[in-house]
Formats: structure tokens, C-alpha cells, sequence
């Protein structure tokens, strides 16, 4: 799914790394990624942009929620990505990782009083406004600290993106943005308040988008209404796309280029004078990273066969909460068992805990296997269920390995945790 992962001689490799020796010395479960992979990702964006008129002076913001680990905000850093955030906590991984907080916006619902404040300190590019509240809530903020905050609002456009219900977010009856009516009268009245700069339009139509044209019918929407407010006098420098592009799981999958998704919005963007922002998450980190697991016990039963390995839904909650596909392959293949029909399953104790249904698979106790595709909400969805330590994360550059983040300890995990007194 990434060509960054081949195989040779049987065993797999990302870049010039062999996943076993790597599963050998930092343990599993362990998340690898590829910084050519994460590049290669990136520059998708960036040559496409380049290419086009309307691209010049856009500003990719890579979506920090899809993975938030220091080395990969390190990467796009470098790159010249600025970043999408919806926490105080997501600002300070950025500008911990040398992110550049001017080329920051902020999105989310519920935005709290310190998280304003700790961003207008910060001198981020833009807040994401969602509600006529949030607005109230950032100018007064902002009043006390005496300065203006720039704003975009987030619309919603109310189109059908055709994804999963759980990821779709830019329909009537989400709780994202500001319905489609009322916006032309909020930025009305944001005009008119004292410490808020409009400066922009934003709208995010929901994940996993395959089908490229919802967001030519979303900014047709957002258009009209930049065309609306520049008619009363309230005229926009910039307009954010959101993020959303999908990637391939499956084989099969139909991915579409990066190009063939911006061109058309590009084009409807020619001439207007308007900067582009986006903020993709999912198609920077998806396929440039995996999740590398150990078989423990092999459970034929009659009604199926189990694989349970040592990776379960608190490392990758996506199987479980979306019933989503992530290709499983084995990191060293064997030829001296049958292939079989397995669940693969974690050891958490819920029904619910599995990995993949029905692959066929030639396994052993002790063999590595390979999540594909787990590089965006993996680890950053991660949790401890079950006290289990979160996993290694790893880099692999060329022929080079770095431990990004080490496995957790279980005494990290209840240090903050108290007995009751005597
Ligand atoms: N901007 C906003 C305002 C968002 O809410 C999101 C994702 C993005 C950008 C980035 O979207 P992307 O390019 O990654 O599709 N946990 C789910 C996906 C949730 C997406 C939430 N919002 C999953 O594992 O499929």
C-alpha cells in the first residue's frame, strides 16, 4: 500500500529496514513509520499546489489529531507544513516539535478560555470559529489580553461526503460548524465586535473521502457565500478546505491523486484573489505507517480459528469502532503451515477486540505480523485499557532506525494515581 514497504527474500522491509530485526530489538507492539513515506505524502501536496496558479501561497496544515508523535510534526515542520489543531495540548506538541505557530489554525467545538488565550499568546494564523458562543467566548478573550483574534468560521455546507456516519461531519444534523443560513449573519455581526479579525472561511466535510467531487460541491457552497459577505462589504483573504482526502486500505480501493482532488477546487478558486488553506490528517500519515504485533497463541476452534496477537484495540481502536479494514501480512513468510482462516484478535477482554476478520494466513506461534495503513488514528487514538503501556513508536529513515517514543512503563501508568488516606 506505501512502496516504501517491499519485501525481500521473504521478509519485509520499510525503506532499507527489515521489520523483524526491528520487532527483535524494540519489542511489539511497536508503530513504525517511514520518513520517506511521510515526505513522499507531503509532497503530493505541495507539487500540486506548486503547478497551479491558485496554489501559489497556499498553506497545507497537516491535521495534528491524525498522529501527534513529535518526530512526525518534526518532519512536516521541515517541510514547511504549518498545522491543524483542536487543543491547547496539540499547540504545545507543535511548537515543542519547531512548528511555526503563524501558520497554525485552530478548529474544534469547545474551545476553552485558557486554550484561546494560550493561542492568541502563541500568535496563531487563524481560529476556526464553530459557534456564535465561541465567537463571544474568543473576543472577550482576546479583549482581556488586548489584541484581535483572526477568525474564519467553520461552515457547514451541509453535503454528503459518502463515508462512514462516525466520520462524516459536514451535514445538517452534525455538531460541527455553523449552519449554512446563519453563517452570512454571524460574520455579520463578528465584523462588528471589536478584538476579531475576520480573515477567512473554513469547512470540513467529513474522512476517508474517496470520491473527490462533495468537495467541489462544498466549496461551490462556500464560494457563493464568500461572493455573498464580499457584496456587504466584508471581504475574505482566505478560504480552508478542510481535510478529509481518503487512502487506499485495500488493494482494490480507488485513491484518488492528490492533484485530481485539489485541481478542480484550484481552478474554482483562479483568480479570486483568495488564499487556500487545508488541513489533510489521514492521507500525510495513513500508509506511511505501521503497527507490528506478535502472534502469541494460535486457537483453532470449531466455529474459527483465533489468532491472538499482542496488539489489541487500545493500540488501534479503528477495527473495533468503525469495523475498519487494515491489511494484515505476515513480516516473515512461512511455508511450512497451512494457511488458514483466522480472527485476528487482541487480548482485551471484550468481543469487540479484534483486528481483522477472516484473513488468510500461514501462521506460527511467535510470528510477526504486519497492520498496514496504521500510520493516522493508530497510536493517536491509542489508550490504556486494560493497563496496558502504549506501544513503541519508531522511525525508519533510509537505512536508519529512531526510537521516537519508547514503550510505556506500567508504573507510568497509575504514578498520578493515589490510595486513600488511613
Ligand atoms: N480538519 C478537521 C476540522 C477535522 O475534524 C479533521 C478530522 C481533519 C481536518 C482531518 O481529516 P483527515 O484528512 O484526516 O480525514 N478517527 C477517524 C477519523 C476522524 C476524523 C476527524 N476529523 C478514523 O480513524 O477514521
Amino acid at each position: 500500500l506505501a512502496p516504501e514497504l517491499t519485501r525481500i527474500d521473504g521478509r519485509l522491509h520499510l525503506e532499507g529496514v527489515a521489520l523483524d530485526t526491528l520487532a527483535d530489538q524494540y519489542g511489539t507492539p511497536c508503530y513504525v513509520y517511514s520518513r520517506a513515506a511521510l515526505t513522499r505524502a507531503y509532497r503530493e501536496y505541495a507539487d500540486a499546489l506548486a503547478a497551479h496558479p491558485a496554489g501559489q501561497g497556499a498553506l497545507v496544515c497537516y491535521a495534528v489529531k491524525a498522529n501527534s508523535n513529535l518526530a512526525i510534526l518534526n518532519v512536516f515542520a521541515r517541510l514547511g507544513a504549518g498545522f491543524d489543531i483542536v487543543s491547547g495540548g496539540e499547540l504545545a506538541r507543535v511548537l515543542a516539535a519547531g512548528g511555526d505557530p503563524a501558520k497554525v489554525v485552530f478548529s474544534g467545538v469547545g474551545k476553552t478560555a485558557a486554550e484561546m488565550r494560550q493561542a492568541l499568546e502563541a500568535g496563531i494564523r487563524c481560529f476556526n470559529v464553530e459557534s456564535a458562543p465561541e465567537l463571544d467566548r474568543l473576543n472577550a478573550v482576546a479583549g482581556e489580553l488586548g489584541k484581535r483574534a483572526p477568525i474564519s468560521l467553520r461552515v457547514n455546507p451541509d453535503v454528503d461526503p459518502k463515508t462512514h456516519p462516525y466520520i462524516s461531519t459536514g451535514l445538517k444534523e452534525n455538531k460541527f460548524g455553523v449552519a449554512f443560513d446563519e453563517a452570512e449573519a454571524l460574520y455579520a455581526r463578528a465584523a462588528t465586535l471589536p478584538h476579531i479579525a475576520v480573515t477567512g472561511i473554513d469547512c470540513h466535510i467529513g474522512s476517508q473521502i474517496l470520491d473527490p467531487s462533495p468537495f467541489v460541491e462544498a466549496l461551490d457552497k462556500i464560494l457563493g457565500l464568500v461572493d455573498r459577505l464580499a457584496a456587504r462589504g466584508i471581504a475574505l483573504h482566505h478560504v480552508d478546505i478542510g481535510g478529509g482526502l481518503g487512502i487506499r486500505y485495500q488493494a482494490d480501493d480507488a485513491e484518488p491523486k492528490v492533484r485530481d482532488y485539489l485541481n478542480p477546487l484550484l481552478d474554482k478558486l483562479a483568480g479570486r484573489g483568495l488564499s487556500v488553506v487545508m488541513e489533510p490528517g489521514r492521507r500525510l500519515v495513513g500508509n506511511a505507517g505501521l503497527l507490528l504485533t506478535t502472534v502469541e497463541f494460535l486457537k483453532p476452534n470449531a466455529a474459527k480459528s483465533f489468532a491472538i496477537v499482542d496488539a489489541a484495540m487500545n493500540d488501534l481502536a479503528r477495527p473495533a469502532l468503525y469495523d475498519a479494514w487494515h491489511e494484515i501480512v505476515p513480516v516473515v513468510e512461512r511455508s511450512d503451515a497451512p494457511a488458514r482462516t483466522y480472527e485476528i484478535v487482541g487480548p482485551v477482554c471484550e468481543t469487540g477486540d479484534f483486528l481483522g476478520h477472516d484473513r488468510q494466513l500461514a501462521l506460527a506461534p511467535g510470528d510477526r505480523l504486519a497492520l498496514q495503513s496504521a500510520g493516522a488514528y493508530g497510536m493517536a487514538m491509542s489508550s490504556n485499557y486494560n493497563t496496558r503501556p502504549r506501544a513503541a513508536e519508531v522511525m525508519v529513515d533510509g537505512a536508519l532506525v529512531h526510537l521516537v517514543r519508547r514503550r510505556e512503563t506500567v508504573a507510568e501508568l497509575y504514578a498520578g494515581e493515589a490510595l486513600l488516606p488511613k
